[in-house]
């Protein structure tokens, strides 16, 4: 049931703060992470020579986060591959590579397709899924189950940030295993993912800022979403939320690409969203700000708390407090789960049931 919620997409993105609480209770215990639902011993784990991650939609934009976090933490090179892709390519799958697949509905069929092609190949799979004895959970090897609880708006949202989570469990489990992080390392960056749900809370505090950006879409014919690094794909999550539930089309982008192309569709009054939380390559995306800016783009930034360079050349601010690099993405996405739902509504589409998409996708 709905309760007090007006849909269930606004539900499930409330529900996120505890979702991932559940998922993170017990987990670090004084031998480092447990994730016993992988079931491989130490001599298998250390012959893992590669990860081969498949998933179709939102989760797939879960496997790209997921690589960069098992790449830089365990040391041990990933592929993503979205399994429509997968299942007709030749790939270097072995007994020494693990995959994992991702489905929150566990019945994808080009998902479950790629499982079994990976068995075939002789390799153990790993399903990151959310709905308990699906055909995913009963096929693969090992079962992690994000525990977000049912999700019934078509628009994936809390099983997206419970995957997430899920993801870097396994990248911190792998890192400790395999020696490239140590247990101080380990345990730091898990009680960092333990802030997160309050980061949320946070977030959904400040949805009157998405409320307010949703003015920025109302007459627009298209729009543009760009980031950096991991949040390239919080800007790829966040035009397919917006594609699906409010039929405004939307393309992502890495920012730095734009100039080789994408800039070409700026005119003054269309949308762009820019993910330019504190980091790294800040001062890069903020470059990319000012070039659509000039050409009298919209912008809707997201960024953190405090930062007046980025409030001065924004049109609409959708903020985050301040978050560890690795996890901006589960607390960002949020504001673009609301963003996607406010202009949905106020183009006057229902929320929980898009034209044109099931909930699972059960044909190839
Ligand atoms: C988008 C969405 C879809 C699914 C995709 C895979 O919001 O929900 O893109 O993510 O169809 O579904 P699962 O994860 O059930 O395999």
């Amino acid at each position: 049931a709905m309760g007090d919620y007006p849909d269930f997409m606004a539900k499930e993105i409330a529900e996120q703060p505890e979702a991932i609480e559940r998922l993170l209770k017990d987990r670090l215990t004084p031998k480092g992470i447990r994730l016993d639902e992988l079931e491989m011993t130490d001599a298998e784990i250390a012959a893992i020579d590669r990860v081969y991650i498949v998933a179709c939609g939102t989760s797939y934009h879960v496997g790209l986060i997921a690589r960069s976090l098992i790449e830089s933490w365990a040391r041990i090179p990933v592929s993503v591959e979205p399994a429509s892709e997968f299942n007709y390519e030749d790939v270097l799958v072995s007994d020494h590579t693990l995959c994992i697949i991702i489905t929150q509905s566990g019945e994808t069929a080009d998902t479950l397709a790629s499982a079994r092609k990976m068995h075939a190949a002789g390799a153990k799979v790993l399903a990151v899924t959310n709905v308990i004895g699906s055909s995913a959970a009963r096929e693969a090897d090992g079962v992690l189950y994000v525990q977000a609880g049912p999700e019934v708006a078509v628009a994936s949202t809390k099983a997206y940030t419970a995957q997430m989570v899920a993801s870097v469990l396994v990248a911190l489990f792998l890192a400790q295993r395999n020696g490239s992080l140590g247990y101080r390392e380990v345990s730091r960056r898990f009680r960092e993912l333990e802030r997160v749900p309050g980061l949320i809370r946070e977030v959904l505090a400040r949805a009157w800022q998405d409320e307010a950006a949703a003015h920025a879409f109302i007459g627009a014919g298209s729009s543009l979403f760009l980031g950096r690094g991991l949040n390239s794909t919080t800007a790829a999550e966040g035009a397919l939320k917006l594609k699906e539930i409010s039929y405004l089309h939307a393309e992502a982008y890495p920012a730095g690409e734009m100039k080789h192309g994408p800039i070409a569709l700026i005119d003054p009054g269309f949308p762009v969203v820019v993910i330019c939380p504190d980091d790294r390559v800040r001062y890069k995306t903020i470059s990319n700000i000012q070039e659509v800016k000039a050409r009298g783009a919209v912008v809707v930034s997201v960024a953190t708390d405090g930062d007046q360079k980025i409030a001065q050349l924004s049109d609409y601010l959708l903020m985050i407090p301040p978050a560890p690099e690795y996890y901006v993405p589960i607390v960002a996405v949020v504001h673009l789960q609301m963003l996607a739902r406010y202009v949905a509504l106020a183009r006057g589409c229902d929320v929980d049931k898009p034209r044109n998409l099931a909930k699972s996708v059960t044909v190839e």
